[in-house]
């Protein structure tokens, strides 16, 4: 017997029952882009490797160990199966040179490639929306995305999302509290782990980023970039604060917030549930405004987000909330001589005035037929006869619920129906 083949371990199929949510999820996504002026921007999945490493830098986690990279067997190429999606946006952004015409916001949804251990909410394929604001300086527009996040939340019902919000200052600041940070981890080198000896001095401030229980108090008591902000950082950061208080959007202030890309300055933030485990944070993102130049554009300030469609999903069905149902409004039955051409002008004459129509195809009892109806999850069943062909008719039943069955013309069907 031939051995069965598996999907990738850590990536997933969406099989029909789940992607009724996924659909009305993305569907969600557009309009709400749509409705704060974000255009949508497509990218391919695959990168040459040095667009990741010089943007998301390297010593992260991502570009040290999670990267799926290859080289091109026909020319030798290094590619990588893109890790997040701002990378290539700012390269798609800067080659066409769309900063010309202006600021630009913009949006994208798509599969994303990491190989972390899989776990609920972690996956080696995921998927993630990503909005990026490019060429505003302001703290408006960090107040924008985290306004435009608190929508999203509120259209797809979700509850209990924290938001937790840092300043990463300029590089400036974070040199002078990089300085101190290395002298202060190094009063406590032996108690540090393998991660936090290694970044001790290539990334003081990642170490801090630690999840090792072991090392809370020691992060806890580190020098706090706070205390290294200049005027003008904390201006804007507080002018993002009282923004979002003016919005009536809570938050909380998380010194220890760093992220986990090297691209951010400024505002960082995290929107955090306690609702998924240990794979809570659902959006994260923040400025990054000198990383367009970094990748040969002109400097230009830049701020996003990018969020885990999977981890929303899991949201969405451990709050119960909702979704639209996907199951069709009219089983079409049928039985009869020659009446084929009449049950299909019927099915589509139904679905132009809107209707959702599952015809029945194939050999099959009238009963047989029914029990597919009512399986079906449908609101009405159609039934066609020669009877009803003789006289231009449809018979409209009721499914679910009381209700006569009915011999109405075709054209008053789907009002029938539609009421
Ligand atoms: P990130 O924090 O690495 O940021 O990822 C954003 C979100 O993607 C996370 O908060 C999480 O919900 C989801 N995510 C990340 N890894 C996985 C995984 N292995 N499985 C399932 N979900 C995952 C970025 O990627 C930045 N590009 C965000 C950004 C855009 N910053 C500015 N603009």
């Amino acid at each position: 017997m031939s051995v069965k083949i598996q999907a990738v371990k850590g990536m997933n199929d969406i099989l029909p029952g789940d992607s009724d949510t996924w659909q009305f999820f993305e569907e969600t996504i557009r309009e709400w882009a749509a409705s704060y002026g974000y255009r949508n921007i497509r990218t391919p999945i695959v990168e040459d490797t040095s667009l990741f490493v010089r943007s998301i830098g390297e010593v992260t986690d991502i570009v040290e160990k999670e990267m799926y990279s290859f080289e091109d067997a026909l020319n030798g190429d290094k590619l990588t199966l893109r890790p997040e999606g701002t990378a290539s946006c700012l390269r798609a952004v800067i080659q066409h040179n769309l900063l010309h015409a202006g600021p630009q916001r913009l949006w994208y949804m798509g599969q994303m490639y990491r190989h972390e251990r899989p776990q609920k909410g972690r996956y080696r394929q995921f998927h993630q929306v990503g909005i990026e604001a490019l060429g505003f300086a302001g703290p408006d527009i960090d107040a924008e995305l985290l306004v435009m996040t608190a929508s999203l939340w509120k259209r797809l019902g979700l509850r209990n999302i924290e938001l937790q919000l840092n300043s990463l200052g300029t590089s400036e600041e974070r040199a002078r509290h990089r300085d101190a940070l290395i002298r202060y981890l190094e009063q406590h080198q032996a108690a540090l782990d393998e991660d936090g000896k290694r970044r001790l001095y290539t990334n003081p401030l990642r170490v801090l980023d630690t999840k090792n229980p072991a090392l809370q108090d020691i992060c806890n008591a580190a020098p706090k970039l706070a205390d290294y902000l200049d005027d003008a950082s904390r201006a804007h950061f507080e002018g993002v604060q009282a923004l979002l208080s003016a919005c009536d959007i809570e938050f909380s202030i998380n010194p220890r917030l760093v992220r986990g890309l090297d691209y951010y300055n400024l505002t960082v933030f995290e929107w955090v549930t306690t609702e998924l485990g240990s794979q809570g944070t659902v959006c994260g993102g923040g400025r990054y405004d000198p990383l367009i130049e970094q990748l040969g554009g002109k400097p230009t300030p830049a701020c996003g987000f990018g969020m885990g469609i999977e981890r929303l999903l899991l949201l969405i069905q451990e709050q119960g909330v909702a979704t639209p149902d996907a199951a069709p409004d009219v089983y079409l039955v049928s039985q009869g001589q020659g009446i084929g051409g009449y049950v299909f002008q019927t099915a589509e004459a139904l679905r132009a005035s809107g209707l959702k129509v599952q015809q029945h195809c194939g050999e099959a009892s009238f009963k047989s037929q029914m029990k597919k109806a009512d399986a079906s999850g449908a609101r009405f069943a159609v039934l066609i006869g020669e009877n009803e062909v003789g006289a231009g008719e449809v018979t409209v039943k009721p499914l679910l619920g009381q209700g006569e069955q009915q011999r109405v013309k075709i054209q008053q069907a789907a009002a029938l129906i539609l009421q």
